[in-house]
């Protein structure tokens, strides 16, 4: 198809399509339920495929599959190359590899290197792959809960390190029998067709081999962070490479110093393909915060890296309640930042809807960590009666779901289905470079390529911004589609646009 501004449409394809595409997040027990125990499982995903590419998704990333006691819902491995049995088989999973691939869809899976369940064979046929010492050597503590990091272990009488829950004991990176098992798993998943992986807690692996005590438990770097931990990743990166078509490794690098983050793509480019930018999702939806961390990591990435952007996930919590505080107009700011900054965006299930952050009643709660996540957890609302029957989280609220926003073309949906499509159809959008615009203060506007213009409005009063010209061709405001603007561009309160210049492409 030919556009009047003469862009073609296309769909990313072989070795770019991760930065050319948009990822999608899936907590599989919250996604869709074939079975209707409650729980949801592979097949509701991929009974769901067709939803994921009308939406105009490229890859999927699906938080963790394998088989786990459930102490942090799958962050707790005890088996790496197995499927969870609530989720399904092995054999559904390869049907939704092949079925997501018909579709153009990739999958990408979560690795859990930095630690297993206590649960795992490991932790008693091969102690030596965890970190132990006599007596409790340091002052390391727990990110769940607090306390100390050290756990003393009643069958051996030594202390193990968790930097998490005491159920889920930190593997010995220093250890090559380690290294060789994860090899293992890794080739494993990859010969199996999987896309790559998102790598929890990929900046924790090596922890320091002195022990020495942190300087304060907000600033971890000994028992995170160390420098040796980069080789593993570009190992790492050099095996996915080797795979035709490459395969990536997307990494949770959770540090919030873009400086540091930056590191873990290697000064080469040649460590993680995609980080999530850990800086923006803390920051507030506010165009000076946000401004500064865009410019930070523009300035900050090596050679040719590519940003990871996303404004949701199971920890941190939904961006709608985050950043908008429910606000609909304010969420497709959000998403319209997400989707037109210079990288690859990550959607949360849900983000696509503006769904906020669910209820779950203190009786209800079911994670370790404090404060509890199950709130940005909660089941996927297909429709106003919701979908589930009896969900292991609750559903209480489906007044955004998919069933009535899609048949809406005002929706919200709507609006992030065309953002994705408007993406395809302008290479500037998907590739160009960034370049800041003047604006006013509370707004935020900048330049992909050539010829495309983003411009948005966080705060409350309306703005104008000047020295813009070219068509409105897509607007939070959807009214405003196909408006002209010739020098002066007038946006109301948490109102945002793409302009495009007639020649743009
Ligand atoms: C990561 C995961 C989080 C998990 C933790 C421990 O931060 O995203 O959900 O609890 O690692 O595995
Ligand atoms: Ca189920």
């Amino acid at each position: 198809m030919v556009t009047r501004c003469g862009a073609r449409e296309t769909r990313p394809t072989s070795e770019s399509w991760w930065r050319e595409g948009v990822l999608y997040q899936i907590y599989p027990r919250s996604f869709a339920d074939a079975n209707d125990d409650g729980i949801g499982d592979l097949r509701g995903i991929t009974g769901n495929l067709e939803y994921l590419e009308w939406l105009g998704i490229d890859g999927i990333w699906l938080n963790p599959i394998h088989p786990s006691p459930n102490v942090d819902w799958g962050y707790d491995v005890s088996d790496y190359t197995g499927v969870h049995r609530d989720l399904g088989t092995l054999a559904d999973l390869d049907e939704l590899v092949a079925e997501a691939g018909r579709l153009g869809i990739r999958v990408l899976l979560d690795l859990v290197p930095n630690h297993t369940s206590d649960q795992h064979p490991w932790f008693r046929e091969r102690p030596a792959y965890y970190v132990w010492a006599d007596q409790v050597p340091n002052n390391w503590q727990s990110i769940f809960g607090g306390g100390s990091a050290w756990e003393l272990d009643a069958e051996t009488g030594r202390y193990y390190l968790h930097n998490f829950a005491r159920e889920q004991p930190d593997l010995d990176w220093w250890n090559p029998g380690v290294r060789d098992e994860f090899d293992r798993i890794l080739r494993f998943w990859l010969d199996r067709g999987i896309a790559g992986f998102r790598i929890d807690v990929a900046h924790a692996l090596i922890k320091d081999n002195e022990l020495r005590d942190e300087p304060s438990a907000e600033d971890r770097v000994f028992s995170m962070n160390r420098p040796e931990t980069h080789q593993i990743l570009r190992d790492w990166r050099r095996l996915a490479d080797s795979y035709d078509p490459p395969r990536i490794l997307v990494g949770e690098a959770y540090v919030l110093d873009v400086e540091r983050w930056a590191r873990y793509y290697g000064s080469g480019y040649d460590q993680l393909n995609l980080a999530f930018n850990f800086g923006l999702v803390h920051a507030d939806l506010d165009a000076a915060e946000m401004r500064a961390v865009v410019a930070a990591t523009e300035m900050l990435l090596p050679e040719g890296a590519w940003p990871g952007w996303t404004g949701s996930n199971h920890d941190v919590g939904r961006l709608t309640t985050r950043w908008c505080d429910g606000d609909e107009a304010r969420a497709r700011c959000a998403l319209l930042i997400l989707l037109t900054l210079r990288g690859t965006p990550f959607l949360y299930y849900g983000d696509e809807l503006a769904l906020a952050d669910g209820h779950v009643p203190p009786e209800r709660r079911l994670d370790v960590a404090e404060p509890s996540r199950d709130p940005c957890r909660t089941p996927m609302p297909w429709s106003r009666h919701g979908g589930w029957t009896n969900p292991w989280l609750p559903l209480e609220d489906t007044s955004r779901n998919v069933e009535e926003q899609r048949t809406d073309p005002s929706s919200t949906l709507h609006f992030t289905r065309d953002l994705i499509a408007l993406r395809r159809r302008f290479r500037d959008v998907r590739l160009g470079s960034y370049a800041e615009l003047p604006a006013p203060e509370g707004a935020w506007a900048w330049q992909r390529g050539e010829g495309v213009v983003v411009a948005v409005n966080l705060c409350a009063t309306p703005v104008e911004i000047e020295g813009i010209e070219g068509a409105v061709m897509l607007a939070t405001n959807r009214a405003r589609e196909s408006e002209l603007v010739r020098g002066r561009l007038r946006l109301g309160a948490a109102e945002g646009v793409i302009i495009v210049a007639p020649e743009a492409k």
